[in-house]
């Protein structure tokens, strides 16, 4: 047993989900009429209804008690202290400073880094403003029209995500993300672009990383085939911590943005890893972007831990996968241009909190994240809800709703506001055995038939959601909602006494796939390519031996 499933908070809330069984998520709300109000927090425009998870007061008090027992007021000041508290990398973790105002004051393994996070800023903003204005021309002297982030992970999803969620049909220029290596996503992009009007930014923290190379080789090759090589000069830009890397690509050293090692990948979108979107939606909206955060970072160090969302958040998410063996966590925006947003909450949770062994590198005993997935609503309702709904495992829904419409058809938000408000209700209610023989009977069945059908269409319903509202998918709301996100996967971190910070579990893969390029080149023997039996069949069978 570990010391964490050891300890009073933990066996305090074992108890607690041995008797949940003795209660419904209805007869809950019965007993409290004030539930719905009571069990709701809200912050920087966003408000939480976790009034149906399945907890009561004792509940909340046990949880609470658990945060303190893991210490996570004083990680809270940690991260903020700029110390290095990710732990096996011997880093700060600062993407708090990267949306903190100029005279925040904060450092990060005791270096003032609120002067080098706006230098690059402000050089950020003076550029997309050369871009925006025309000022910036392709080599051929024409205005640039399209901008291709070339970058994957971390260095893509958080990017595409915002592209998706605050461009409108018209935002010029227009902003593409590229970051598979099947060449289909690339050579797609391209057939729709013109050399002469395209800015490529290769974005990669390490600049290492190979599909981001291989997709920025081919970009290069591209351009030049149409441009000569001096046009990579006005049609490539740099985003990076590895300055010499980045010059060593052929990027003038003017053209490179930098961000700094204190900055984790799937945490970087508040950086110049934003660089495309700066110059495509403005740098203003890119403030109001990072303002948004700022204010969830703010009241994320200062409010009291009830009352704390990304506290609350996590909380919930412990009791529901280690109290009440939820199988999964979901996430359902009811906002079609969030249709990217599970993508980045998934490298943000499962990278950062896939882990098998704790801070002190010991096997954990407890689960660690649970599979994060979803999808937009109302779409999703056509997909997985019947499962939610009546498959035998829990998996709770996070449903986002942002309440006022940012389309040409706002006449149809009451109806997908109307949608995304049944389905958490629907799920928490259920339907019994009793309700469904009334509404058949109703509906004229009887006999035999009548109680065939029953079963199929009963619903057990105490299935747990919580629900944000945001006013409407702004850059302020959206910064705010990502912040919270982020602060969640870390409260997750401290409470299961992991590091939230590394990710050794992708690097396996990265050097196998070496030593099956080596294979497939044919420059190593067969016999001792290091491959296993199944992979090297598999090898011969796609060369077709
Ligand atoms: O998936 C592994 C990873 O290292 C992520 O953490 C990161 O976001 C991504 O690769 C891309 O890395 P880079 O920005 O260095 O190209």
């Amino acid at each position: 047993m570990s010391a964490l499933t050891e300890s009073a908070a933990w066996r305090a809330l074992t108890s607690l989900a041995a008797a949940d069984a003795a209660t419904t998520l209805s007869q809950r709300f019965k007993d409290d009429p004030a539930r719905a109000q009571r069990y709701s927090a809200e912050a920087c425009g966003l408000y939480l209804d976790y009034s149906k998870q399945r907890l009561g007061d004792d509940g909340i008090a046990a949880l609470l008690a658990l945060a303190e027992q893991q210490q996570v007021p004083q990680w809270i000041a940690r991260m903020h202290a700029g110390e290095a508290i990710n732990v096996t990398e011997h880093r700060a973790v600062g993407h708090i400073a990267l949306r903190a105002p100029r005279d925040a004051g904060l450092q990060m393994a005791g270096e003032p880094v609120m002067p080098l996070v706006h230098e690059v800023l402000d050089r950020m903003f003076a550029f997309a403003d050369t871009l925006r204005n025309g000022a910036w021309r392709g080599a051929t002297g024409e205005r640039i029209s399209d901008v291709v982030n070339i970058g994957i992970g971390g260095s893509d999803f958080g990017p595409r995500m915002v592209w998706e969620a605050l461009a409108e049909s018209d935002t010029m220029p227009r902003a593409h993300f590229v970051a598979n290596v099947d060449g289909a996503q690339l050579s797609d992009v391209l057939a729709k672009l013109a050399p002469t009007r395209t800015l490529f930014v290769v974005t990669s923290k390490t600049f290492t990383t190979e599909e981001t190379m291989t997709n920025a080789g081919a970009a290069r090759r591209w351009l030049t085939a149409a441009l000569g090589d001096a046009a990579v000069f006005q049609h490539f830009v740099g985003v990076s911590t590895a300055r010499a890397a980045t010059e060593a690509f052929g990027i003038a050293p003017d053209n490179v943005f930098e961000f700094w090692d204190w900055v984790g990948g799937r945490y970087s979108l508040w950086s110049a890893v934003s660089l495309a979107n700066i110059v495509a939606l403005g740098p203003e909206r890119f403030r109001e972007l990072l303002a948004g955060a700022h204010a969830m970072d703010e009241h994320f160090r200062n409010a009291p831990l009830a009352t704390n969302l990304p506290v609350l958040m996590a909380l919930i998410a412990v009791w529901n996968s280690n109290f009440l063996g939820a199988a999964s966590q979901v996430v359902a925006p009811y906002a079609q241009r969030l249709s990217h947003f599970v993508g980045w909450l998934q490298q943000l949770e499962m990278e950062s909190n896939g882990k098998g062994v704790d801070r002190e590198g010991r096997k954990v005993d407890y689960a660690t994240t649970p599979v994060l997935w979803g999808d937009v609503g109302s779409n999703a309702q056509h997909a997985f809800f019947q499962m939610l709904h009546q498959g035998p495992a829990l998996n709770p829904v996070d449903f986002i709703l942002p309440v006022a419409a940012t389309n040409a058809l706002p006449e149809q938000q009451p109806l997908l506001i109307a949608n995304c408000l049944a389905q958490s209700a629907a799920l928490m209610r259920g339907k019994n055995a009793a309700q469904v023989r009334a509404e058949l009977e109703a509906q004229g069945l009887s006999g035999t038939a009548l109680d065939d059908a029953i079963s199929h269409r009963v619903f057990s319903g105490n299935r747990p959601s919580n629900t944000l509202l945001l006013p409407r998918l702004d850059a302020f709301h959206l910064g705010a909602l990502c912040a919270l996100y982020e602060h969640r996967t870390f409260v997750l971190g401290v409470l299961w006494n992991i590091n939230a910070f590394d990710q050794w579990g992708v690097e396996l893969g990265k050097q196998l796939a070496h030593q099956v390029v080596a294979a497939q080149s044919g420059s190593a023997a067969t016999d001792d390519d290091g491959l296993d039996p199944s992979t090297r069949r598999l090898l011969e069978r796609i060369d077709g031996r």
